[in-house]
């Protein structure tokens, strides 16, 4: 199972509570310094707030699509027109109309906002809340981005139909994430 699936929940167990220095006693489920980074798009509109069942019927509660993708309601109708498009034409659409209606493609940033978010991290935008468990607490928390976006954290991928054309993409990535993607069933 992908780690990002696991519900919100920063309750801290007990040996990486002590490690990270985090309080015994304390209810972090509820927590803004925590849910950031523990959920999809809190503090933003449409978001995760406080009080939304976790794994409610839009399944905030973990580190979900959005967080990685950007939030959806801006580019969703542009998948969909352009599927359209294809279907009708064969022609595909250029992938700027995605990145228009905000479909993130920095990956990397993307990471970083969570896994480089804490002082004296590589990542330059690092700004508070900052994570509890950082390399200097672990250097198992040490984050590479070349190695982690391959590993099981991530989905599954499966092949693209040529819906979109053009950039911005990660080329090396997707090329070789694309060579052993799964066949998409209709
Ligand atoms: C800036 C983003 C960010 C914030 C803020 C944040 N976390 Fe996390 N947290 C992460 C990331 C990323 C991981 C995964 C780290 C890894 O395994 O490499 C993680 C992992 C954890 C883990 C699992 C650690 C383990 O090894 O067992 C716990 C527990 C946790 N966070 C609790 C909290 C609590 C409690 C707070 C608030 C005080 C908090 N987090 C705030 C990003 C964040
Ligand atoms: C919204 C914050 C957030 C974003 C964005 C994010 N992660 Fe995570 N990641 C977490 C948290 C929190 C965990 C700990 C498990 C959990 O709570 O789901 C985690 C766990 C992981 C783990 C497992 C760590 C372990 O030790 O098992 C890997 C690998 C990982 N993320 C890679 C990535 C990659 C690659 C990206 C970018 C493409 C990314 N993450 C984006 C928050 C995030
Ligand atoms: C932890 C970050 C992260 C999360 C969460 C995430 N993705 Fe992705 N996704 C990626 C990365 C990285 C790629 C590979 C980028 C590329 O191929 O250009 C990708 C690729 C894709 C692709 C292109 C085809 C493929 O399979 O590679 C689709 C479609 C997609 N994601 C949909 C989703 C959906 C739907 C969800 C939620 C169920 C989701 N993603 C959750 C990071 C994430």
């Amino acid at each position: 199972m992908p780690r990002h699936s696991s519900r919100c929940n920063p309750a801290p167990k007990r040996k990486s509570r002590k490690k990270a220095k985090l309080d015994a006693s304390k209810d972090y489920t509820k927590d803004k310094d925590c849910l950031g980074c523990h959920s999809t798009g809190f503090g933003q509109p449409g978001g995760y707030e406080i009080g939304t069942a976790p794994g409610g019927a839009k399944a905030l509660g973990s580190v979900g699509c959005e967080s990685c993708h950007g939030a959806g309601g801006g580019y969703r109708d542009e998948h969909s027109k352009a599927e359209k498009l294809l279907k009708k034409t064969s022609e595909s659409t250029a992938r700027k109309v995605l990145v228009k209606g905000g479909q993130n493609f920095d990956y990397e940033r993307a990471c970083a906002i969570c896994h480089l978010n804490y002082q004296g991290s590589p990542y330059k935008g690092a700004k508070p809340p900052y994570t509890p468990f950082t390399p200097a607490v672990d250097a198992k928390y040490k984050f590479e981005f070349d190695k982690a976006v391959r590993g099981k954290a991530l989905h599954e991928h499966y092949k693209l139909k040529g819906v979109f054309s053009g950039d911005p993409v990660l080329r090396a990535v997707r090329a070789e994430f694309q060579k052993s993607a799964k066949e998409l069933l209709e």
